[in-house]
């Protein structure tokens, strides 16, 4: 019998399927999906500081996208700490959970057929290499939002880089929690540019790709 520890997201993370419980694969899949929408469903996934721009980003890139009829949907990590993740927290347990189920969110809106844009810290390398390996090839696009610590504790958005540095926060990504920055991303950006001229980079860069003809 498999053992399950009640006191820990371990218990989620961890790969106990019952044997009884079979996939069923259904007759409407993402390839028809991908047909009517008339684009193919991926994920660009932003990844940084906070603070670094990635929601910004994502969130511009989101408009550009809608307006020119791409089905999109954008996961941020603010937002989905207010509901489905509203139970962890910051240790590297919580947030390895949390990414897992984004992963598994972003997994099913592919699946529905849907450009999915997330924006969360997403500070181990790991975390986000196994969603990676999650989907197709080429359906997971890395963008790193390359923004210099100074440059996101200047900017402290939220006042909680002024926190971290009086102790009031604790594992603060970049203070006393680490980032893995990407070693190879699909897209890298520099975030102490302009949001316009990132953007515009961006748009080139997928364009490049041929990921999405924008
Ligand atoms: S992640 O590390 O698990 O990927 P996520 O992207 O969901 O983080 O959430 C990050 C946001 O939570 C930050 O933009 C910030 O507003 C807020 N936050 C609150 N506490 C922390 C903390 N200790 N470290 C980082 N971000 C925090």
């Amino acid at each position: 019998m498999v053992q399950i520890r009640e006191d820990s997201p371990d218990n989620i993370s961890s790969n106990h399927i019952s044997p009884d419980i079979v996939w069923h694969s259904h007759s409407v899949g993402r390839k028809q999906r991908e047909a009517v929408n008339g684009h193919p469903a991926l994920v660009i996934w932003f990844t940084g500081l906070s603070g670094s721009g990635k929601s910004t980003l994502a969130g511009l890139l989101e408009q550009v996208m809608f307006s020119q009829g791409i089905r999109t949907y954008l996961l941020d990590g603010d937002n989905l700490r207010h509901g489905l993740c509203n139970d962890l927290g910051f240790s590297e347990t919580d947030r390895q959970e949390n990414i897992r189920r984004v992963g598994e969110v972003a997994n099913l809106m592919v699946d529905a057929g849907l450009v999915v844009l997330t924006a969360f810290i997403s500070p181990s390398r790991t975390e986000r290499q196994k969603i990676r390996q999650s989907m197709e090839p080429g359906q997971f696009i890395e963008v790193f939002v390359d923004t210099p610590l100074a440059v996101c504790e200047s900017r402290d958005p939220k006042g909680l880089y002024k926190k971290a540095r009086a102790g009031e926060i604790l594992n603060f990504t970049g203070i006393d929690s680490d980032y893995e920055a990407p070693e190879l991303p699909d897209i890298h950006l520099d975030g102490s540019q302009s949001i316009e001229f990132l953007l515009e980079k961006l748009l080139v860069s997928l364009n490049k790709r041929s990921v999405l003809t924008l």
